[in-house]
């Protein structure tokens, strides 16, 4: 299971706390800061002696703030907040696995759906490693099938819900193919987050089209695997996994994908795992010009000449761990 000091990163001294996992009855007394967003300066939003109420919260929220920060001497003190708080959110016995997913759900999108929006690629990297570690910690939880997780995920297609979903999904095929170890799987949501990061470059105008894309918008769309790599690829805190799923989620076994028309086992695992979620999430959502096909249905057309792109393992895994509910 992940450490609680990896799920607060540790940033230039002060530990970020996202501001959805705060509730005002009981935010430690310590000092919390606040990023200006002119300078990207942290300055001081609270004193420790003053309390929270809720329309403090509800201002942060509404002013798209979504991180506050602790200084080094308090993040004991914040970090076993934080964990009870997750341990609480994920535990609730008093909730069913699908009351307590479904929570979980609107948090930890609520926090990738903001540094989407912020388009700054540490945060991102922060907001995904949160994420990443309450996703994989639900989904370790063996109550809940995959019927329940399809049936409990967000169909309307954003970025950021597709993003999540397909994070969510690598996670249970990965573990049901035995593919990574436990302490790995948190890499594995991650890479599925951080999968359409390249989307950013491309405009909306594009991506939220409600008519097909004429051939040349479709270029422009079909370079944000390459968009991805260049923004992530000098990074330190991303393994090679995790790069090759940003770049190469969209190439084909058949050598009929793109960016630059890999085949077979050129093709990283990894990325090949996500090819198979992202295929079948991208059917069963609904889409700006179509609405989502029933499960069955999305199998079918996967099926059909779709699958010689996939690789046949994980599609069958997949399948057959769907379908079984
Ligand atoms: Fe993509």
């Amino acid at each position: 299971m992940t450490p609680t000091s990896t799920i607060a990163i540790q940033c230039l001294g002060y530990t970020p706390i996202p501001v959805a996992l705060l509730s005002c009855d009981e935010v430690p007394m310590v000092d919390l800061y606040r990023k200006d967003v002119e300078t990207g300066r942290l300055r001081l939003y609270r004193a420790a002696n003053v309390p929270m109420v809720p329309e403090d919260l509800e201002r942060l929220v509404q002013s798209k703030v979504s991180w506050l920060y602790t200084p080094e001497v308090d993040q004991g003190e914040m970090q076993l907040y934080i964990r009870r708080k997750l341990d609480r959110l994920v535990n609730d016995n008093s909730l069913n696995v699908r009351e307590r997913f479904g929570r979980l759900n609107e948090v930890v999108e609520g926090i990738l759906g903001s540094a989407f929006e912020v388009d700054e690629t540490d945060e991102l990297m922060r907001s995904s490693a949160y994420v990443a570690s309450m996703a994989v910690r639900l989904l370790c939880q063996n109550e809940m099938t995959a019927g329940d997780l399809i049936s409990l995920l967000h169909h309307d297609y954003q970025t950021v819900t597709h993003s999540l979903n397909v994070a969510y999904m690598m996670v249970t095929l990965a573990r049901e193919m035995r593919m990574v170890s436990d302490s790995e799987l948190q890499s594995v949501a991650v890479a599925g987050i951080l999968h359409d990061v390249g989307k950013l470059s491309v405009s909306e105008r594009i991506l939220n089209k409600s008519q097909r894309l004429q051939r040349r918008e479709e270029r422009i769309a079909q370079k944000h695997p390459a968009h991805g790599f260049r923004r992530l690829c000098e990074r330190t805190d991303i393994s090679y996994g995790q790069l090759m799923v940003v770049y190469q989620h969209h190439e084909r076994m058949t050598g009929k994908g793109y960016p630059v028309g890999a085949v077979g086992e050129e093709i990283h695992p990894w990325a090949r795992l996500c090819s198979v979620v992202n295929v079948f999430e991208s059917l069963i959502s609904n889409r700006p010009y179509r609405r989502r096909y029933p499960l069955t249905e999305a199998f079918q057309i996967m099926d059909g000449p779709l699958s010689a792109g996939l690789d046949r393992e994980m599609y069958q895994c997949w399948k057959q761990h769907i379908l079984k509910k």
